[in-house]
């Protein structure tokens, strides 16, 4: 079985196209992402319409270059996925259609795909991961601890009071004059810094369940900034990026372990500490979630960067596990600002 997957939710315009083999390793037959980061330079951040006009222009093109990366004619292609939601709405009805209109002229069925659950589920397309797993999602737009139960079946045990990680790391960098996208240029400015320099404060560690709140965190990068001789010197910059890496790390790791008592007061027992999502790109983060898990003598899965981040691949491997279970969707399915994952559970798409 064969599916492409195209991605449009966010300023990644992405098409991947995953075969159904045994050997993980052989299953990625195209991976193809075009980065909108020149774009939106510019302004700091992601403007929607701009988005929504760059996925229209590269879509079609991208959908050519993956079927010619993979060596496929589309009428290979078992089923088409894409991204219906949750995103920017311009863009996910850019992928949308494209995927419904794909869908009409091959006849193969069309899968929606919920962005979260591309991410959720891309450790058991590099690693087999099996279900149940704890899943740590820290990207841009969310933040949460998700227990996997199955396709489409998802408890929430945390989620953010106010800001996701990505926006933190982001907003942070741009406070720090570090330029944008802001979590990779804060990561790399933190290699020159002293993590000990700044006493950050650790908002919601040390509380009961697992949620997270990031807000405080940004306001005290931007009061120390504030503060701060101008221009900013180097040392200040990699020193606050580096107190700032270890203290989200520190937060993140104190959530997952009480998300893993909570899972085991609860009697589940979970295969696997599994993160995803963009900001675990970040090394510090993933070596912090190595010791947990080697403390805790759980294995730990952080998918290779590239898939980590936004991509077309996440999105038709999901597909591709729903279409193995006989899921498919109307081409009436809507595209959704909006769409918790703990709501898929039989759900009504249409
Ligand atoms: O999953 P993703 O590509 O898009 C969303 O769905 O949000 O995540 C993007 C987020 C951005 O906030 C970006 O700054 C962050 O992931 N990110 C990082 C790193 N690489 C990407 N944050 C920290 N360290 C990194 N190395
Ligand atoms: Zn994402």
């Amino acid at each position: 079985m064969i599916v492409l997957g195209l991605e449009s939710s966010c300023d990644e315009t992405a098409v991947g196209i995953i075969e159904d083999t045994a050997d993980p390793s052989m299953r990625m037959r195209a991976n193809i992402v075009a980065t909108q980061i020149e774009e939106h330079k510019p302004y700091g951040g992601v403007v929607p319409e701009i988005a929504a006009r760059a996925h229209l222009d590269k879509i079609d093109d991208l959908v050519h270059q993956a079927l010619a990366q993979a060596s496929l004619t589309l009428e290979a292609v078992d089923g088409i996925a894409a991204t219906c939601g949750p995103g920017l709405i311009g863009g996910v009805m850019v992928g949308a259609m494209t995927g419904k209109a794909l869908s009409v002229v091959t006849g193969k069925p069309f899968i929606a795909v919920n962005h979260l659950e591309g991410h959720a589920l891309t450790a058991r397309l590099t690693d087999d991961v099996a279900f149940p797993y704890l899943l740590l999602l820290v990207s841009g737009g969310h933040c949460q601890l998700l227990l996997v139960e199955g396709v489409s079946s998802y408890r929430c045990l945390g989620t953010t009071l106010d800001d996701a990680v990505g926006e933190c790391f982001d907003k942070s960098a741009k406070l720090l004059g570090l330029g944008y996208p802001g979590g990779p240029m804060l990561e790399n400015a933190a290699a020159q810094g002293n993590a000990k320099a700044f006493k950050l404060p650790h908002p919601m560690q040390g509380r009961a369940g697992c949620d997270f709140s990031f807000s405080g965190l940004k306001t005290a990068v931007r009061i120390a900034v504030a503060e701060a001789d101008k221009p900013l010197s180097p040392v200040f910059i990699a020193n606050m990026a580096a107190s700032l890496q270890t203290t989200i790390a520190a937060i993140l790791a104190d959530r997952t372990t009480n998300a893993l008592h909570i899972l085991q007061k609860d009697g589940v027992a979970v295969s696997t500490l599994v993160v995803g999502g963009g900001v675990a790109a970040n090394g510090a983060i993933r070596t912090r979630l190595t010791q947990l898990c080697d403390k805790h003598h759980l294995p730990f899965v952080a998918p290779p960067v590239p898939l980590c981040t936004d991509n077309g691949v996440m999105i038709a491997w999901a597909g591709l596990e729903r279409l193995r279970l006989g899921l498919s969707d109307d081409l009436d399915v809507r595209a959704r600002p909006r769409w918790p994952l703990e709501t898929l559970k039989g759900e009504n798409r249409a």
